[in-house]
């Protein structure tokens, strides 16, 4: 794992860029493994321009989304779905029907099989994970087994309200989603990890410096040769090494 910390967060949305430039760039059919919440947004606004540039082109790419809240469909404005409209599919030129995110609204247990029967055919080529506060990648919180594979999963009282600040009230925020699993994330050829802001210093500090343990999920990656992990200085801040 390496990790680099910027100053500057254009910068680091740039670099975070210029790995997804590459894959694009050079993988003939690229599968894209996406994230929504705040962190991906800067990393999405980088990507457009580079499509609207014409440097980069999604026409071959392919996409699947690392979880959706269970209980809100695809059109709800607070949806993963939507957001990866908003924020990256309907200003770049990838194929709509190559895009996947789970639903949340069918029957739980087909949609996660489903959804892993898919990523089995396909090997995502680079990832882009943000960190939650307690160190969860996706929605895989504390005590999941690195086995894991996609799963319906109850959020942690942390998670709900680390997310609330998207909804009116902390009680429209869903209490389920459907998560990729650990191990499929791990099975990623590569891994773009951002984490921006003081309240995400505790988590980095587990990513980094913990031994793997399923208590901080994203110590998993540590074991994993091809991961870059991009800073601010304050969620570095905690770092020891
Ligand atoms: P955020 O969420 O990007 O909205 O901070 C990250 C996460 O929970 O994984």
């Amino acid at each position: 794992m390496i990790y680099k910390v910027y100053d500057n967060t254009d910068e680091l949305n740039r670099e975070a860029a210029s790995h997804f430039e590459e894959v694009l760039t050079s993988v003939e059919s690229p599968v894209l493994g996406l994230a929504t919440g705040s962190t991906p947004v800067g990393l999405y606004k980088e990507l457009i321009k580079l499509c609207k540039d014409e440097k980069i082109s999604f026409k071959n790419a392919s996409s699947f989304n690392l979880d959706e809240y269970v209980g809100l469909d695809a059109a709800h404005d607070q949806s993963y779905a939507y957001f990866m409209r908003q924020n990256l599919f309907d200003h770049v030129d990838i194929n709509i029907e190559n895009t996947h995110v789970p639903s949340g609204l069918g029957d739980n247990d087909k949609v996660c099989a489903d959804y892993n029967a898919e990523l089995e055919k396909h090997v995502v080529d680079i990832q882009i994970l943000g960190i939650g506060s307690n160190g969860h990648i996706a929605f895989n919180e504390p005590g999941t087994s690195f086995d894991a594979v996609t799963h319906v999963v109850n959020l942690t009282e942390q998670s709900i309200t680390d997310n609330a600040r998207f909804f009116d009230s902390i009680d429209d925020v869903p209490k389920q989603a459907i998560t990729m699993g650990l191990k499929n994330i791990y099975a990623s050829k590569k891994i773009i990890l951002i984490a921006m802001g003081e309240n995400k210093a505790d988590a980095v500090k587990m990513l980094i410096e913990d031994a793997p343990n399923t208590d901080a999920p994203c110590s998993i990656l540590q074991n994993h040769d091809n991961v870059v992990v991009l800073l601010d200085s304050a969620a570095a801040s905690k770092l020891t090494k």
